[in-house]
């Protein structure tokens, strides 16, 4: 028999973003655009690189750290090490392997998660399982990138969108009615060949040919995607709100996946949730895929800007194509 559903809430936060910064005007040296382009058509002014020898564990690592001193837990009490990447250390071993060893995080098991955007929510939806069984007691889940090393820096429909970082929290079990209400998730592979890294996998192995065709490198049908994201975060974010009793009146925070200002205030219009209760740093870090979301939620828990009690709504869009999103009541005292 399966123990008593256990309430899964978050413990603490934390982001880390490498120093290096991008601007538009950097940009505007190397490929045809414009500053005045990029903000107008995405909200992004500019966006943080990691160094060329540092892979997306160094900047988990980092998050990481942050993320369990603000729980106040050890590395050695987590049960279980959930990355949600698309730009691992490597095909095989998981990044997440390499952090459980890095953090000396002896009793932790570890699995990365791919759903692109969306990661970051699937990965807490895993982890509030594993809570609400009481299988797991203590779960670190984080989203972290290294998009710089994967974008055509000769492509300016793409490269001037995303950028790098990592975002983290610490899962647990929290106060009963707390913590996760509901979540939705979804995906329609359909769409797979919108948005990607061709040659990443085993479809295709990496010969001169791939390079010279810029296979391994960010492809994206920009304007599909657009208009996917448009209709999917603000039905995957009802949906979630159903399941857990509520409207969007109630939120008291929004965190979007933060791909495109415009996107983002498509979402506030057809919920009507006011532009005061969004979360929005696109406009300092760019499209970090899966950290997007924790480095928001880190960045906003930091700031002090969560009570206990509040309705925190995270939703994501992505690659796949992917969805997610999930209801908290924010646990957390002051
Ligand atoms: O997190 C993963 C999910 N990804 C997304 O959500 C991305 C969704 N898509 C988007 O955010 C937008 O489609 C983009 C920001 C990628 C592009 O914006 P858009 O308004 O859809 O532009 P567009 O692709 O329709 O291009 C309009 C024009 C084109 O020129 P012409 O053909 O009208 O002469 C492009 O070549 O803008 C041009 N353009 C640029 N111009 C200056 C495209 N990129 C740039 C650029 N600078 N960087």
């Amino acid at each position: 028999m399966l123990p008593k559903k256990i309430d899964a809430g978050v413990l603490g936060t934390g982001f880390y973003v490498p120093d290096r910064v991008l601007t538009n005007s950097d940009l505007e040296k190397m490929v045809d655009t414009s500053d005045a382009w990029i903000v107008e058509r995405t909200g992004i002014h500019e966006r943080r690189l990691a160094p060329d020898e540092t892979p997306v564990s160094e900047l988990a690592f980092q998050a990481a750290k942050r993320a369990l001193a603000d729980a106040g837990t050890s590395p050695e009490e987590l049960d279980l090490i959930i990355v949600a990447t698309l730009t691992a250390d490597c095909v095989c071993p998981s990044a997440a392997s390499i952090l459980q060893d890095r953090l000396g995080a002896k009793h932790a098991a570890a699995f990365d998660l791919s759903a692109a955007c969306s990661g970051f929510v699937y990965a807490s939806s895993v982890a509030a399982q594993f809570i609400a069984t009481g299988v797991y007691r203590r779960i670190l889940v984080i989203g972290a990138e290294t998009l710089s090393k994967y974008v055509d820096w000769e492509d300016r429909n793409t490269c001037v969108l995303f950028g790098d970082g990592a975002g983290a929290a610490v899962y647990g079990p929290v106060e009963e009615g707390y913590g996760i209400r509901a979540f939705d998730l979804g995906s329609d592979g359909s769409g797979a060949d919108l948005l990607g890294i061709p040659a990443s996998g085993s479809r295709h192995m990496i010969t001169e040919e791939i390079i010279r065709q810029r296979l391994n490198r960010i492809h994206m049908a920009g304007q599909e995607v657009f208009r996917f994201a448009v209709r999917a975060m603000p039905a995957t974010l009802l949906r979630s709100l159903e399941r857990a009793g509520l409207s969007p009146a109630d939120i008291d925070w929004f965190i979007p996946h933060q791909a495109n200002i415009r996107i983002i205030q498509a979402a506030a219009k057809r919920l009507a949730i006011p532009p005061e209760k969004f979360i929005i740093n696109i406009g300092k870090y760019g499209n970090v895929s899966a950290a997007s979301i924790p480095m928001a939620l880190a960045e906003a828990a930091g700031e002090g800007r969560f009570h206990k009690g509040d309705i925190v709504a995270l939703a994501g869009f992505g690659a796949g194509l992917t969805w997610a999103s999930c209801i908290m009541k924010w646990a957390k005292e002051d």
